[in-house]
């Protein structure tokens, strides 16, 4: 497993650059990359005017953000560094290593239809831009640990997936929601390697679905989130190991058999369905008893993740089933 290497000697890009103009330079590299031709209006982007405009162009909810923090849901650590945590993926469709920022530009988040289906009672497709202007957004700062025990602090911002829920309407039968990531091998090169089971997918009960800390994510930092972050919208499950917290989700379906995730259908000896945090249950390769912050030091790691409070209720008649792998 990789595991991240300081980066002090690099300087932030937000120090170097006006944000708008930033975005706005990475849309004009993708435009040319896309063969277009260079539109007038794109000429002489450096007026605050046109950044804004080009900005809102690149993402049609950028003006939704930033939305106002939910005090409930805060972390006593520092919030990692923006770059460091856009700049440190997992995003096996777009390759095996951390810096996939880069391809992950490839995705195309619009149009962006999400299909709600299974056993509920109101079956739909739904249009992304269409699901979040209806949703109450609001930021919560989240501890973020990933099974290869790095961890960050992250300020998404998104709503609660039981709002979704109550969309969708679940039938008294349906146990489990099942969501699944985009299909699209030409702009995810990663989903040609036909030795994964694509898509990827993860799984959740219908009561930690419904737990007020499963969080749908539709921005980070105070802002839209970038494709390698799971554009454009992703699960934060903070009390379980990061795979869980599936990205780029286009399908929520509700089903009555437990389902097998991606990596549990991979290699079932080290992931499992419930893969809760526990810094006592190793993963058989490595010990799990602490883990190494994205922007500061190796910090002891907590029983599911720091969450017992809000979750350990889930668990209390499950001891026969494997909670921490
Ligand atoms: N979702 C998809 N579709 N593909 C992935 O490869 N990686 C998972 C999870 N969600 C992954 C995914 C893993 S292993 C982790 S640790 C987190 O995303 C990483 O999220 P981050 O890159 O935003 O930190």
């Amino acid at each position: 497993m990789l595991i991240k290497r300081g980066r002090d000697w690099e300087i932030n890009q937000r120090e170097v650059t006006d944000e708008a103009l930033f975005l706005n330079r990475r849309s004009f590299i993708k435009s040319i990359t896309a063969g277009a031709i260079l539109a007038p209006s794109m000429v002489g982007f450096g007026s605050s005017a046109n950044a804004k405009k080009k900005k809102m162009e690149i993402d049609p909810t950028a003006s939704l953000y930033p939305v106002r923090r939910n005090d409930r849901y805060t972390v006593k650590r520092a919030i990692s560094d923006e770059y460091d945590a856009t700049t440190y993926n997992n995003f096996y469709e777009f390759g095996s290593h951390k810096s996939i920022y880069r391809a992950a530009e490839a995705l195309k988040t619009r149009p962006w239809t999400i299909s709600i289906d299974g056993l509920v009672e109101k079956k739909q497709l739904i249009d992304f831009d269409k699901l979040i202007n209806s949703m109450p957004l609001e930021e919560r700062v989240y501890r973020h640990r990933c099974v290869e025990a790095w961890s960050m602090i992250v300020p998404w911002t998104g709503f609660p997936l039981a709002r979704l829920m109550e969309l969708a309407k679940p039938l008294s039968s349906a146990k489990f929601l099942v969501m699944e990531t985009m299909m699209d091998p030409e702009t995810m090169p990663g989903q040609k390697q036909h030795w994964y089971p694509w898509p990827y997918s993860e799984g959740l009960t219908i009561e930690e679905a419904k737990n007020e800390l499963s969080f749908l994510v539709t921005g980070v930092y105070g802002k839209p989130l970038p494709n390698q972050m799971g554009a454009p919208l992703r699960l934060a499950v903070p009390w379980k190991y990061g795979f869980k917290s599936i990205k780029s989700i286009t399908r929520f379906s509700f089903t009555n058999k437990r389902p097998v995730s991606f990596w549990e259908r991979i290699q079932p000896k080290e992931y499992g369905f419930w893969a809760n945090v526990n810094p006592e249950v190793r993963h058989p390769r490595w010990s799990q008893a602490t883990e190494r912050t994205l922007s500061g030091p190796r910090v002891p790691t907590q029983l599911y993740n720091g969450y017992t409070e809000f979750v350990a209720d889930i668990y209390k008649n499950l001891s026969s089933e494997k909670l921490f792998m």
